[in-house]
C-alpha cells in the first residue's frame, strides 16, 4: 500500500482535508528499527507518538515477578506513544520491533497547535484512546470470564482482522509472534496456549506454521471466540 494511504489510516489524521494532512505529516520524522529493537522502556519519559508505517512493533510489560505480558501488537497505519504526552508521565509499556519497522513520529510540540486549533485530529486522537479503552474492558472480562482456548481464539482472530489474507487454502495470519510471544499476548502460559492451538489444529479448524497460521474453519473459531 501507498506510504500516504497508510498513514491518512491513523487516527491523528482522520477527518482532515488533503492540504492539512500535508502539513502536519511534514512535521513527521521517520524511525526506522531492526527486528528485536526497543524503541522505547516502560517508565522511561516520552514526548512523542508513532505511526506504523510497516512491520509490526509489540507493547509489552513486565510483572514484579519479570514475566513479559503483551497489551498489544500493532502493524501499519496504526498509533501509540500518546499516553505519555496526554497524561504526562513515564511510558506505560515497553515497545519493541516484532519484524524490521518503519515508522513516523510527531513530537508533542508539533502537535499541540493541531490539537487547539483542529478540533478534527482531537476528536481522532480521542476515538482512539476510546476504541482502546473499549478494547481493554473486553480483555479484563475475557481473562475472568473466559477459558485459555477462547483467548487464544479471540487474539489469533484480532490478528486476523489486521494481518490476515485471504487464499485459497485459508485465511493466512502471518502474525510473526514466537510462541512464547503468542502466550504473553494471551496472558497464559506457553502450554497451555501451545496445548488450545495443537486441538484447534486436530480438530482441522487451522493448520500451524513457524510465526503463522492458516485458518481454515473460521466459524469455529469464531463460535470458539464467544
Ligand atoms: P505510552 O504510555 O506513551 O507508551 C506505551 C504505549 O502503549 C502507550 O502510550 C499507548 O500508546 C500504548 N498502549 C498502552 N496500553 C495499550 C493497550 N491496552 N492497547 C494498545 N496500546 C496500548
Amino acid at each position: 500500500m501507498e506510504m500516504t494511504t497508510i498513514l491518512k489510516q491513523a487516527p491523528l489524521f482522520r477527518g482532515l482535508d488533503d492540504e492539512a494532512f500535508q502539513a502536519l505529516s511534514s512535521s513527521m520524522g521517520e524511525v526506522q528499527l531492526a527486528r528485536g529493537q526497543v524503541l522505547f522502556h516502560e517508565g522511561d519519559a516520552g514526548n512523542q507518538l508513532y505511526v506504523v508505517m510497516d512491520g509490526k512493533v509489540k507493547l509489552g510489560r513486565h510483572g514484579a515477578s519479570g514475566r513479559e505480558n503483551l497489551l498489544a501488537v500493532l502493524g501499519p497505519g496504526q498509533m501509540f506513544g500518546e499516553l505519555s504526552l496526554f497524561d504526562p508521565g513515564p511510558r506505560s509499556a515497553t515497545a519493541t520491533a516484532v519484524t524490521a519497522c518503519r515508522l513516523r513520529v510527531l513530537d508533542n510540540a508539533d502537535l499541540s497547535p493541531w490539537l487547539a486549533g483542529r478540533p478534527e485530529v482531537a476528536k481522532g486522537l480521542l476515538g482512539q484512546l476510546a476504541g482502546r479503552l473499549r478494547r481493554a474492558n473486553d480483555v479484563v472480562s475475557d481473562l475472568v470470564f473466559s477459558d485459555v482456548p477462547g483467548r487464544v481464539a479471540k487474539a489469533l482472530l484480532d490478528l486476523a482482522a489486521r494481518f490476515g489474507k485471504q487464499t485459497p487454502e485459508g485465511l493466512v495470519v502471518h502474525h510473526e509472534l514466537t510462541q512464547e510471544e503468542l502466550a504473553q499476548l494471551v496472558g497464559a502460559s506457553r502450554e497451555t496456549v501451545n496445548k488450545a492451538l495443537a486441538d484447534f489444529a486436530a480438530r482441522g479448524w487451522m493448520r500451524l506454521e513457524p510465526r503463522s497460521v492458516i485458518i481454515l474453519d473460521l466459524e469455529r473459531v469464531e463460535r470458539r471466540a464467544r
